[in-house]
């Protein structure tokens, strides 16, 4: 399939595809997004109401576009459905301005109030250096590479935080072994501390590994909430692991912490470093220093012969760097962390110092140290 088709095409297609909670359509909202136009997929966001985000109406609303977009010739789309935030509600007049609105008695404490003042972990004077890992992929190890990067600044001597700022998808407790709930202490919480690292994550407060079913706006306040009820150590370096993809809490964090700069990490695979580089095209929109690419899975090793089987393809990474104007800061290969679940401090996903794999974080740790990075 070959699609020669153009952007207004598409939106007119879409003309009366009908947002459920306000019965206007998303084209006259302007809630069609991010239309991408490649040889064999069309892929775009469609942005929905929190008001009407069951999964029902996003699969009929993802269904209704694909078959409309069938019906000019596009056989193959990709829809996004991302929740509303509540400067687009109040855009489409779905939302009275905030500052008429009653103040959310279940809103955590401290939204409003100026952040920096809040916790001192953002005032610059502190000089503490923040770091995200994106990517606009799925599934490409943002999470494992944060755990282990921060495990390994702190095994060269760092003082080091990590944010799992993936809300929903929360996986950094499970990952380090982390069974232990944090205590709160003077009204603040304090961090879990794992292998050195100061750890926060909304899996510490969810009971059963339930999901968590907020609304959009709820996700920016869980995250404003990590920094300003939760009594941080002296830190050096904070590492926040996001969600997949450039949705809402990527903008929050880039609003929260205009200062943090980015690590893209991405799968060798070609279409993989293509979709990671939108998080490099939003951290560039918005002023961040993106430090360089991480290539993960990037090939396995042959236990005989020691050879390199390149799995997922090759190439991804660097590419991405080149486009990005930035260095490949590591290629890691595919391994398991080989640790079993009778030691002491088990976790799936920290691979040992000694571990060739962790040998490498070491190193990406230490160039980022080389570098003045941290
Ligand atoms: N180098 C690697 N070798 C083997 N397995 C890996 C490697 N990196 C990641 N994995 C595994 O791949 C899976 C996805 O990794 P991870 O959860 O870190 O990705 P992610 O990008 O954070 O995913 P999500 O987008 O869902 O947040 C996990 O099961 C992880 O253990
Ligand atoms: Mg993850």
């Amino acid at each position: 399939m070959c699609i020669l088709i153009t952007r207004e095409q598409i939106v007119e297609a879409l003309i009366d595809l009908v947002e459920p909670t306000s019965c206007r359509s998303f084209a006259e909202l302007q809630w069609i997004r991010d239309v991408m136009i490649k040889p064999e997929q069309v892929s775009m966001t469609i942005v929905l109401s929190p008001d009407a985000a069951d999964a029902s109406v996003r699969e009929q609303v993802t269904e209704a576009a694909k078959a409309k977009l069938a019906s000019i010739g596009v056989e193959q789309a990709h829809i996004r459905i991302r929740l509303a935030s509540e400067q687009e509600l109040e855009q489409a007049g779905l939302r009275e301005p905030k500052s008429s609105v009653t103040r959310d008695p279940h809103a955590p404490q401290g939204h409003g109030a100026n952040l920096e003042e809040l916790s001192p972990l953002l005032n610059p004077e502190r000089n503490v250096t923040f770091i995200a890992v994106a990517s606009g992929k799925g599934g490409v190890g943002k999470s494992t590479v944060t755990v282990n990067l921060a495990v390994a600044m702190s095994r060269l001597g760092k003082k080091v935080g990590l944010i799992d700022a993936d809300i929903y998808g929360f996986s950094v407790p499970d990952m380090m072994g982390i069974e232990d709930r944090p205590i709160v202490e003077n009204e603040r919480v304090i961090p879990i501390e794992r292998f050195g690292v100061q750890i926060m994550s909304m899996g510490f407060f969810v009971e059963d590994n339930s999901p968590v079913v907020w609304r959009g706006p709820m996700l920016g306040k869980m995250l404003r909430n990590f920094f300003a009820e939760v009594a941080w150590g002296d830190l050096d370096v904070v590492l926040l692991d996001l969600p997949p993809g450039t949705g809402d809490v990527a903008l929050d964090i880039h609003q929260m912490i205009p200062q943090s700069k980015e690590i893209i990490v991405t799968t060798p695979h070609g279409t993989a470093a293509f979709v990671a580089a939108r998080a490099g095209t939003m951290a560039m929109s918005t002023n961040h220093e993106i430090i360089g690419v991480v290539e993960n899975m990037a090939y396995m090793q042959c236990g005989k012969c020691g050879e390199k089987e390149y799995v997922f393809g090759r190439g991804g990474g660097g590419k991405l760097a080149e486009a990005l104007h930035v260095p490949l800061l590591a290629q890691i290969p595919l391994g398991a962390a080989d640790n079993h679940p009778q030691e002491p401090d088990f976790s799936p996903s920290v691979y040992k110092a000694d571990h060739t794999i962790g040998q490498m974080y070491i190193e990406l740790a230490q160039s980022l140290i080389d570098r003045g990075q941290v």
